[in-house]
């Protein structure tokens, strides 16, 4: 192998619910650590795949096409701009394969989510992290880490996992005027559909003026389609052809390219959901602090809090309670978790949980 995959662990998702389920001995685990839409596919989509699994034992050469079109029709772009990969993770691999030689510097500001950093790693790139600021990207020391190091890459999560914060206007205007020659902005838009459209920054305007801008969408989150691995590349075409080469031909399924297609008819249900979803995240938020804990600011379906107490210990605790979230431990945010948005009761009953979690661990350690 590779020498710069000495070191590297590979992706660990840890225990499946059917394993957490008997350790705990429980029937039901609300699962609110990944950031998956709890709500599930649209309307028509399972229909949809059902109907195309008659088709499966064709090659999706139609099917990737068809894909293409619609998506960039219902963007305003052309189809030479999009490149559908079975999700995000997929394409960030892709993106190293065009773009990076060993050695290359790659900026990546953190916490961030994990896999550019083991990616552009496992590549042989040299990675720059740049610590964040109050819990927001500090997008003057990124740029400013992109230019000394002359890197090629920049990566930069928007609205950020497991933060939540979201960039603004001002900012992203000075990296782009500071990136070196040579260098590109990757950013990663998987929740970018939760932010509330006048605080959204339409980067699709940057890819259609040919700016150095690659941006990585999904599926998986606002339209409910994790598990059939859906997502694309937006990127003006002189950047997006190379990520055409390096990814195999047919690398998404019919399946999901017609859950996709599916979806893209049902456009409307996206503004309801984003509605929804911050409806219930300004209920978790409020049920947090009535617990005692501190709710950062959140763009996304998830809210990061400081707990004030052993974040493993309090997920522990609430996964008794059939609750499974995220200890910030594991993105190194000690005293943190991060909880994906649900329904309205469901957060109203984390926030009592959390509480509860917090006094008895607060009661340990006084006494
Ligand atoms: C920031 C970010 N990017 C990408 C992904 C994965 O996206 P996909 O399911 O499209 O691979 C996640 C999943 O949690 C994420 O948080």
């Amino acid at each position: 192998m590779r020498p710069s995959l000495i070191g590297v662990a590979p992706y660990d998702p840890g225990a499946s619910l059917d394993e957490l389920k008997e350790r705990y001995g429980l029937d039901e685990i609300a699962k609110l650590n990944w950031n998956e839409g709890l709500l599930g596919p649209f309307p028509g989509v399972r229909e949809a795949v059902a109907d195309e699994l008659e088709n499966a034992w064709k090659y999706p050469e139609q099917a990737y096409s068809d894909f293409r079109e619609a998506l960039a029709a219902g963007i305003g772009t052309i189809p030479a701009r999009i490149v559908p990969g079975h999700g995000i993770q997929a394409l960030i691999v892709s993106v190293a394969n065009a773009f990076l030689e060993p050695g290359d510097a790659v900026v990546v500001p953190v916490p961030t989510y994990g896999l550019y950093t083991q990616v552009c790693t496992a590549a042989g790139a040299r990675v720059v992290s740049v610590p964040s600021r109050d819990h927001r990207h500090d997008i003057e020391a990124v740029a400013a880490a992109a230019a000394r190091a002359g890197a090629r890459l920049v990566w930069l999560c928007d609205p950020n996992n497991p933060t939540g914060s979201l960039a603004d206007r001002g900012e992203w205007e000075a990296l782009l005027a500071a990136l070196p020659e040579r260098c590109a902005v990757v950013v990663d838009e998987a929740y970018v559909e939760f932010v509330e459209p006048e605080r959204r920054l339409l980067r699709e305007q940057d890819v259609e003026a040919g700016r150095p801008v690659l941006l990585l969408r999904t599926f998986s989150k606002i339209f409910g389609l994790a598990g059939l691995r859906l997502g694309y590349a937006l990127a003006h075409e002189s950047l997006a052809s190379y990520l055409d080469v390096v990814q195999e031909p047919f690398n998404v399924n019919r399946a999901a390219l017609a859950a996709g297609r599916a979806s893209l008819r049902r456009l409307d249900l996206v503004q309801e959901r984003r509605r929804e979803n911050a409806s219930a995240r300004a209920v978790l938020s409020d049920a947090l602090r009535d617990a005692g804990a501190r709710p950062f600011p959140s763009e996304a379906n998830f809210v990061l809090a400081d707990v004030g107490v052993d974040d493993l210990e309090l997920a522990e605790s609430l996964l008794r309670g059939g609750l499974l979230i995220r200890p910030g431990s594991e993105f190194g945010l000690h005293g943190c978790v991060r909880i994906t948005v649900g329904p309205a009761p469901l957060m109203e009953r984390v926030g009592k949980e959390v509480g509860k979690a917090r006094e008895e661990l607060l009661g340990a350690i006084a006494s």
